[in-house]
């Protein structure tokens, strides 16, 4: 048996492919079940049981390198080939134009968010999709049976039966990267937050259960509402123009007091009142507020020294109103008909 291994060895390297009928001669000899190797394989049971492990594992090897060997050179014809059909090419046919991708819409309003914002010293947070209660709503003072946590708005994807902080949840806002980043950074925070946000509707031309959005928090020293109203006045005006008029309405959420929503002149038909702005001449752009004393407090910074403002707004929103689009679907379907009209934007 061992001779026969080294004899066959042998053969293998000796073997000259030098064509298709040559590669195909070598498979049926060493490649196959029914060639030489398989028939060595068929006599292993004959081998004394204490040497057939040993036997076995050269047998192995043999198949091994005529497997190679024939790998390596049906690589080599096939690449042969492809050279004779490149030779087929004609080099003087027109060139194929080169397709350029656009950029998203919601990609191009993202950065142009991001981009007025770090002209006012904000930079750029993170955080995760996949949440605990805790991050998206109880540090965000949300009360223990308040309506936001049912099962209607928010998609659980793990309750743990006991304390309710510790169910695991698709964020419903970005407000949860604001308690990581003052859990995990020391003021002055000037941050803006942008991500993927998920709630449970109905996916329909004015609602999906998928959007973005861009959260902001400022902490420091003697933060007024003044500061709040500046900053969000200053990014309407970059944003949807200098003729652009902003106002605060009053407003509640649980993590801000006071609480403010801002609209903006609506920009379809300037303030005259249309279908878009509901005939009020407004459309709403964020909400916001000072940031509540016992979030801070809950995140260890103290509310004596420290204040805050917040505020949160969709991309797609802002995206629609900048542009005028009427349907929050288009941006999922990769309809290029639509994506196209944002290249070069
Ligand atoms: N998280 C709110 C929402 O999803 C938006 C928001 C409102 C964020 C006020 C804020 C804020 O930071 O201060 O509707």
């Amino acid at each position: 048996m061992q001779a026969k291994i080294t004899e066959i060895h042998q053969q293998i390297a000796d073997f000259q492919i030098e064509n298709k009928e040559q590669l195909e001669a070598f498979r049926i000899a060493y490649v196959g079940r029914k060639g030489v190797i398989g028939d060595l394989f068929d006599g292993l049971k004959n081998v004394p049981q204490e040497e057939r492990r040993a036997v076995g594992q050269e047998l192995n090897a043999l198949k091994e390198a005529a497997q190679n060997k024939f790998n390596e050179f049906q690589a080599l014809m096939e690449s042969a080939s492809d050279k004779s059909v490149a030779i087929e090419f004609d080099l003087t046919l027109p060139n194929i134009p080169n397709e350029n991708g656009t950029i998203h819409p919601l990609t191009l309003v993202r950065a142009r968010i991001i981009e007025i914002f770090a002209k006012m010293g904000f930079n750029v947070s993170d955080g995760p999709e996949i949440e605990s209660d805790f991050y998206n709503f109880t540090a965000l003072n949300f009360a223990e049976n308040h309506p936001a946590r049912e099962m209607q708005d928010t998609f659980f994807i793990e309750k743990k039966g006991g304390n309710v902080a510790d169910d695991m949840l698709l964020r419903t806002h970005t407000s949860n990267v604001q308690i990581r980043l003052m859990q995990n950074q020391k003021p002055p925070l000037r941050s803006i937050m942008p991500g993927r946000v998920y709630r449970n509707e109905a996916i329909s031309a004015r609602a999906h259960c998928l959007f973005h959005q861009v959260e902001g928090l400022y902490v420091d020293k003697n933060v007024g509402f003044k500061d709040l109203k500046d900053t969000l006045y200053y990014f309407a005006k970059e944003m949807f123009g200098q003729d652009t008029k902003v106002r605060y309405r009053p407003s509640y959420f649980p993590f801000t007091e006071p609480s403010a929503e801002i609209d903006i002149t609506c920009l379809i038909c300037k303030g005259k009142g249309c279908n878009v702005c509901k005939y009020t001449g407004w459309v709403e752009i964020a909400g916001s507020g000072m940031v509540d004393p016992n979030v801070l407090e809950q995140c260890g910074i103290d509310s004596q020294e420290y204040t805050g403002f917040a505020f949160g707004m969709g991309i797609e929103r802002i995206t629609m109103l900048k542009y005028q689009i009427k349907d929050l679907r288009l941006f999922t379907e990769n309809d290029v008909r639509f994506l196209r009209q944002f290249e070069g934007l």
